[in-house]
Parts: structure tokens; C-alpha cells; sequence
């Protein structure tokens, strides 16, 4: 007997009713991203592993033990865990530093992180994201997370909420790791065997630490806030008042870090759905990554982008769904009509109606059922007495009421009732 094929763990199939809402999200961001003059870009899902180890950093838990890794004709390769190094290796690759001073991408596609599996977390899942080169900030931060704050009420996201902290540069990074492994020493054994190992390599990935054993520990710590240069401190301080002019609401959140260790001054995370989405209920990342386009052998130019998760963006979403992917369900009753019928559909269509011709041939009872279980508004019903007389029976499933019209006025009469619809649904 032959096993049943699944889908491989964590990476999942999306219906149509789910992508439904998928398309509703992806729609809605496109839009947000073209009213802030971004642009489209597409890059590989597989690149060099190099890649991610340069820009991601070797000990964060994505480079070490989430990529999905492999070598193919003595080629090391990745499949993408996340956006940004890929779009600063385009960048770079391509010369778009030397014609353009600033440039705003964005993208939607798959990325891969081999984590465990739970509801928002997955092993393949979808970003939508963005990146601005060339902008030193802080006007252009705040523009982005007050763009992210519009986009997230668009698609009826209730209860968004921004958390923003600065990094600084490296420097300050050297500093405060030095001020938070003094202070974290003595109390060692008091934290997690985990965070204990990071203690030694990555110890600002103790911030983000869930164990309430960490979180104990790090009450009284010291914040990198507390450490920053007075430049990094006036950018930090110059954000928060744009986003005050802006009216967007945030948080400061000084123990903010994040998984990827490219970032430098402006750090923001947006959070929402918490009661659907529990412990993964960040929908969106983002920050500053100075350094990185110099870093992997670019010239130097400052950057800072975000992403989204999509998936956790349609669990959040509540705007209400739209049924009905079909307009009109043309039914031919019997082998004799079913040319009528083929023409009336592709007049249909070619007038801009959402049409569906089912040519099964089966009772008008069944055919009725299915046009309102695809969640059709209208039945156009040819039986053979139609064909003869030339006219249709044009069923309305929501009203249930039904009326005779001629042939050549179907069409006409059609996209006359669902503009009405639309005018009466929006009223
Ligand atoms: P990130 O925080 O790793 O940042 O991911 C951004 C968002 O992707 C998360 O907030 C979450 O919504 C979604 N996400 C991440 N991992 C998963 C997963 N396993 N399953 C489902 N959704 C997930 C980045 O990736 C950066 N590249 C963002 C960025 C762009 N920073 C600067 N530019």
C-alpha cells in the first residue's frame, strides 16, 4: 500500500479561501508601499550561505540553527531565512548606490527558518517587507513606522502596538555589552543554562529571553539607553518627536533587541492579535542597519527597512471577509443549450463579470445549490425553451427573486445590478 505524501512540517498549503485574504493583505500593502514611492523588487530565494553569515551574524539562533543549508556542486547555498541581505546584495551587485542617493524597495515573498512549529511561526511563511538606502533618518523612521501604523488599521489590525529603542552604533553596543555582562556575572547562575552560554558570545540575546528565570535577572539591568553616544541619542530623541508630529503612538522600549544582529540606532517591533497569536504575536520587525551595505563590500551607506510576517497578518487582520469569488453562474439546462450558455459566459466575461459556467449537465436543483454555495449573486438559468426564445432566466440568489430578460440584454442588465449592489453595499 502506498503512504500518504504530506507536506513537509511547518511549511503549509494555502487554499483558496485562505488566499482570499492573503491577496486582501498583499493588495492593501502594495498600495501602502506606492503611496511612499516604494518599489517592487524580486530576489532569489536561494543565495551563498556566506551571505547570511555576514549579514545575519554567526551567533544568532537563525545563522546557527535555523537555515535551511545544502551544497550543491561545491557551491554552499541557503534558502533565504529573511529579506534584507538579499536586497542589500542587489543593491550592491547591481550598482544602484552610484545612480540613485536614495532608494525604496519593498517585496513580498517565501522565507524559510527551520523553527519549531506553532500557530504564526512556521518553517516556510511569507514577508512582506521593505528597505529605504541612503537615508541617514530620523524623518525617514518615523515616516516608516507611521506608514506600518496605517497599513496595520487599513487591514483591521484592533490593537497595534509600537515598541521602539536605538541601539547606537557599535561602539555603543561594545560599551553597553561590557556594562550588561558586569552587571548579569554575579548573578549567573541565577539565569537560564541557555542564556548562561550567550553570556559569553551573544549577550544582548539575553534581553530576549522568555524564560522567566532571564526575565528575574534582567529587572534591575542597566539599558543601552543609558550607554548611547550623544549623537545616537539625539537621533533616538529626534525620531520619537517626528513621531509625535506624526501623531503615531509608540513605546519606548529600552530592553528591545532583536534576532538579527545587522541592527544599529532605530529598533522597532509591532505587536497585535496577542489574544490569537500568543507568544509569536509580533507582527512586524524592523530597524536601522548603518553598516551593513559597507560591511558586505558596498560603499557606505546608511539603511533601514522592516517586515511582516503575512501569515500572522491575515490572523490578525478583522476586516470583514468579502464572500463570493464569482459574480455570475451561468446553468445550462441539457446537452442543447450549452453553446448558448458557452457564448453567454464569455460575453460575460469579456464585460468584466466574474462568471462561472457549469457544464455538468446536472439537475437546476444542483445547479442552484453550487451557485450559492461559490457564493454567486446571480444565476443566469438556460434551458431549452430560453435557447428558443432567446432570453435568459436571471435568478437573484440574495433577493430570490428571478425575471425573464432577453439575450441581448443580459449582459447590460447585469452589470447594471451588481453596480447597484455595489452602491447600495457601500452606502
Ligand atoms: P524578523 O524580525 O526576523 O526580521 O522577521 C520579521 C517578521 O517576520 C516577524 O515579525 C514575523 O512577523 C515574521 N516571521 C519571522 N519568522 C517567522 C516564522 N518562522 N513564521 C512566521 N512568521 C515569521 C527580519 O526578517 C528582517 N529582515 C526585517 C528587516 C528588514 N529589518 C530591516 N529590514
Amino acid at each position: 500500500m502506498s503512504t500518504l505524501l504530506r507536506a513537509v512540517k511547518g511549511m503549509n498549503d494555502m487554499l483558496p479561501d485562505e488566499m482570499r485574504r492573503v491577496q486582501r493583505v498583499e493588495a492593501a500593502f502594495a498600495r501602502a508601499m506606492q503611496l511612499y514611492g516604494f518599489r517592487e523588487v524580486r530576489t532569489p530565494l536561494v543565495e551563498p550561505t556566506s551571505l547570511f553569515v555576514r549579514a545575519i551574524g554567526e551567533a544568532t539562533d537563525v545563522v546557527e540553527k535555523e537555515m535551511y543549508s545544502f551544497v550543491h556542486h561545491d557551491e554552499a547555498l541557503t534558502l533565504r531565512p529573511e529579506g534584507t541581505a538579499g536586497a542589500v546584495r542587489a543593491y550592491i551587485e547591481h550598482g544602484v548606490p552610484q545612480s540613485e542617493p536614495v532608494t525604496r524597495w519593498y517585496y513580498v515573498g517565501p522565507m524559510f527558518r527551520a523553527e519549531r512549529p506553532q500557530r504564526g511561526r512556521y518553517r516556510q511563511f511569507w514577508q512582506a517587507g521593505a528597505e529605504v538606502f541612503g537615508d541617514r533618518g530620523p524623518a525617514a523612521d518615523a515616516e516608516m513606522v507611521d506608514l506600518l501604523v496605517r497599513f496595520l488599521r487599513d487591514i483591521g489590525v484592533p490593537d497595534a502596538r509600537v515598541l521602539v529603542n536605538s541601539l547606537g552604533d557599535s561602539a555603543a553596543r561594545q560599551r553597553y555589552k561590557a556594562v550588561l555582562v558586569d552587571y548579569l556575572l554575579p548573578r549567573a547562575e541565577k539565569l537560564s543554562p541557555y542564556s548562561q552560554r550567550r553570556l559569553e558570545q551573544n549577550p544582548l540575546r539575553i534581553l530576549d529571553s522568555k524564560d522567566p528565570r532571564d526575565a528575574e535577572v534582567l529587572e534591575g539591568a542597566p539599558t543601552i539607553l543609558e550607554v548611547l553616544s550623544g549623537e545616537d541619542t539625539a537621533h533616538f530623541a529626534a525620531f520619537r518627536r517626528h513621531l509625535d508630529a506624526l501623531g503615531a503612538p509608540y513605546e519606548v522600549a529600552p530592553r528591545l533587541v532583536r534576532g538579527l544582529d545587522y541592527y544599529t540606532r532605530t529598533l522597532f517591533e509591532i505587536k497585535g492579535a496577542t489574544a490569537k497569536l500568543g507568544a509569536g504575536d509580533t507582527l512586524v520587525g524592523g530597524g536601522r542597519y548603518d553598516a551593513m551595505v559597507a560591511d558586505l563590500g558596498g560603499p557606505s551607506v546608511p539603511a533601514i527597512g522592516f517586515a511582516a510576517g503575512v501569515e500572522r497578518l491575515v490572523i490578525a487582520s478583522e476586516a470583514a471577509d468579502v464572500a463570493g469569488a464569482v459574480d455570475a453562474f451561468v446553468a445550462p439546462l441539457g446537452d442543447a443549450t450549452l453553446e448558448y450558455a458557452l457564448v453567454l459566459a464569455r460575453d460575460l466575461r469579456a464585460a468584466g463579470v466574474k462568471t462561472e459556467l457549469d457544464g455538468r449537465q446536472s439537475t437546476l436543483k444542483a445547479l442552484l445549490r453550487r451557485a450559492t454555495a461559490i457564493g454567486a449573486r446571480f444565476a443566469a438559468i438556460v434551458g431549452d425553451d430560453e435557447v428558443t426564445k432567446r432570453v435568459v432566466q436571471l435568478k437573484d440568489l440574495d433577493a430570490r427573486s428571478q425575471e425573464t430578460v432577453a439575450r441581448e440584454e443580459v449582459v447590460a442588465t447585469l452589470r447594471r445590478k451588481l453596480a447597484e449592489r455595489v452602491v447600495e453595499g457601500s452606502s
